[in-house]
């Protein structure tokens, strides 16, 4: 039996893969506006594992399910006997028998790789500690659509060195972009994805000056201080104060540079409530955008 397509991380999918997803998850969007969208996974279902909450992942992967004709259970994972101690391998392989793919939201993302190595069936990233890879797809999608090819353009990441900055180097060398981070040193990106990155060659450039990322950038990217799971939040909080997304930052970016923030925002932690409400703010789109682009990758990981 062919092994399943999995999409556990930008890193591990070629850059031809996430290019066409990219171009139908635009197409997806436009046809489900105009009313005219297929549905390539009739009959087909999908079960979404939570050991973190969620709005948005939850939400729009059930809807993106439906959208495209099938449907999604969303399983607490203390409502499993996983919660009790049934081993993700075990779980894994009974989930192959019921349904036709897996996404989890996995505390750790060694989690995610064994429910990957064991199922028979798709199993996608919904947000681990280490990456968040559906994010920048729709993160993606979000650039192009209001700045055209994210080719050769250039993205400042401003805060916490985390999971989400780490798909978002993943997705610079995939989609060929100038990435540039300013994080407190000891929140730098985890040497993992800093090694790989140099690898590939890519075009990631890696400080703790947040005027230095931001000069001239196209796009202006920072998330919350303190993500899930994370219990010193009085320590990074003092660390990331310096770090904050203001006006006068925003300023030292490119004239019709956009911000983006994957939510839930603190207002008045890691950006100012002016820069989130701003003209500049497009966090609402890219909400929006993870329904499509996780369309055009349920459509991927399904062979649809
Ligand atoms: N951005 C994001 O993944 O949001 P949720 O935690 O609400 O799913
Ligand atoms: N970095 C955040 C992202 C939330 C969508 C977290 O992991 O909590």
């Amino acid at each position: 039996m062919a092994s399943p397509k999995h999409f556990l991380d930008l890193s591990a999918v070629s850059s031809m893969d996430l290019r066409s997803m990219m171009d139908d998850a635009r197409s997806r969007k436009q046809a489900t506006k105009a009313g005219t969208a297929d549905k390539p996974l009739a009959g087909k279902m999908l079960a979404m594992i939570f050991e973190k909450p969620s709005t948005r992942t939850r939400v729009s992967f059930d809807i993106a399910m439906r959208q495209l004709g099938g449907g999604a259970l969303t399983l607490n994972h203390m409502d499993l006997q996983l919660g009790r101690g049934e081993s993700v391998a075990d779980t894994a392989r009974v989930l192959s028998r019921y349904v036709d793919g897996i996404m989890i939201r996995a505390n750790a993302h060694a989690t995610l790789l064994e429910l990957a190595k064991y199922a028979t069936i798709p199993v996608i990233n919904g947000l681990t500690e280490k990456s968040h890879p559906c994010q920048v797809m729709a993160d993606i999608q979000t650039f192009e659509e209001h700045l055209g090819p994210i080719e050769g353009k250039t993205v400042a990441w401003v805060g916490d060195g985390n999971n989400v900055a780490v798909s978002w180097m993943h997705a610079a060398v995939r989609f060929g972009f100038k990435l540039r981070l300013a994080c407190p040193k000891a929140l730098f990106p985890e040497d993992e994805a800093v090694e790989w990155v140099k690898r590939e060659k890519g075009d990631v450039e890696i400080g703790t000056d947040p005027e230095r990322a931001v000069k001239g950038a196209d796009c202006v990217v920072t998330d919350t201080w303190v993500s899930m799971g994370q219990s010193d939040a009085d320590e990074r909080k003092k660390m990331l104060a310096p770090y904050a997304v203001d006006e006068k930052l925003m300023r030292k970016a490119a004239k019709n540079a956009i911000f983006m923030h994957c939510l839930p925002a603190y207002r008045g932690h890691e950006v100012t409530e002016d820069v989130l409400e701003g003209p500049q703010s497009v966090i609402f789109d890219e909400a929006e955008n993870r329904l499509h682009a996780q369309k055009a990758i349920l459509a991927w990981c399904f062979g649809a």
